[in-house]
């Protein structure tokens, strides 16, 4: 690729694709409304407002392909989502149809499907049952990609990330967790594949404990490594994940038990 733009670059996963991915492209474009380290050679900084049109259609213009990190990446009112989520999403696969981008990596959720409970083994055809207006949101954006994949033909990988961090945090993530290395090897699957359409993607690693399965988007060739089960040990001392407690029952876990933002 000539260009690879990335948007939500001054957040956690924007700074770790920043310095990961820089030999996918001859430039790296990367884009934020927060503050983000000036440029280096390979890279142009370009601050932009999601919910801007013009804005975001200069931003995309020149773009071979996208990473798409920017939004709101929690439960917020409705505004703020309705702005970062919903409007900015639109107008990054609008840009992008008007400029002719044609591959995006969009940054789905595990919080789209937060509401199905935990012994539920799904894949990519499993209903959604989000869990927030948060993932109310990423289940909008995952039917502005197809449809933008359905009618022009932008090919999206739809990752529904579980949680990636340098490592699990508590419990749930021994099932969740995705490493940024495996991230990183499935974006560059994502494009290098001749044909990507526009496929639904557990984001977690090889972990022991899974609630997913990726077995329809076997053609990608990803194989994720790590496994979350060497930190199991470290939440051996937590409360055990019994009962029907709506943090414990449900994939979303904490997402699915709170209350609605807005009271
Ligand atoms: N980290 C995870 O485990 C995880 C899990 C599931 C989904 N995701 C998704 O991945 C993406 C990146 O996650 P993250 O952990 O890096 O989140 P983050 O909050 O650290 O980064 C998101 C970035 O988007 C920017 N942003 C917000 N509103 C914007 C707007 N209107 N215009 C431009 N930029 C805006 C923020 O300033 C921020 O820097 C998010 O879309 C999130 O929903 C992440």
């Amino acid at each position: 690729m000539k260009r690879l733009l990335i948007t939500g670059a001054g957040g956690n996963l924007g700074r770790m694709a920043r310095s990961r991915l820089t030999h996918l492209a001859e430039t790296i474009r990367l884009s934020d409304v927060a503050e983000m380290a000036p440029q280096t050679s390979g890279e142009e900084v370009v601050p932009c407002d999601l919910a801007d049109f013009a804005a975001v259609k200069d931003l995309v213009d020149g773009c071979d392909g996208i990473v798409h990190f920017g939004g709101m990446s929690v439960e917020n009112t409705f505004d703020v989502i309705l702005d970062a989520n919903i409007r900015g999403l639109y107008n990054v696969y609008e840009a992008a149809r008007q400029t002719g981008c044609r591959r995006i990596v969009f940054a789905s959720s595990n919080h789209a499907i937060g509401f199905h409970e935990r012994e539920t083994r799904l894949d990519a055809d499993s209903v959604l049952r989000p869990d927030s207006l948060y993932g109310v949101s990423k289940c909008f954006g995952e039917a502005v990609a197809r449809l933008y994949y359905d009618k022009f033909g932008i090919e999206t990988a739809i990752v529904r990330i579980g949680s990636c961090f340098d490592e699990p945090k508590d419990r749930r993530m021994l099932a969740t967790w995705l490493s940024a290395d495996d991230f990183v090897s499935l974006i560059e699957r994502v494009f290098a594949a001749p044909r990507l359409g526009c496929p639904i993607i557990y984001g977690a690693s090889d972990n022991d404990e899974s609630w997913w399965d990726n077995s329809k988007v076997a053609y990608l060739g990803w194989r994720p490594k790590d496994n979350a089960e060497k930190f199991r040990a470290k939440f051996a001392g937590d409360p055990p994940d019994e009962g029907t407690a709506p943090a414990v029952r449900f994939q979303g876990g904490g997402f699915a038990a709170k209350g609605h933002f807005e009271d």
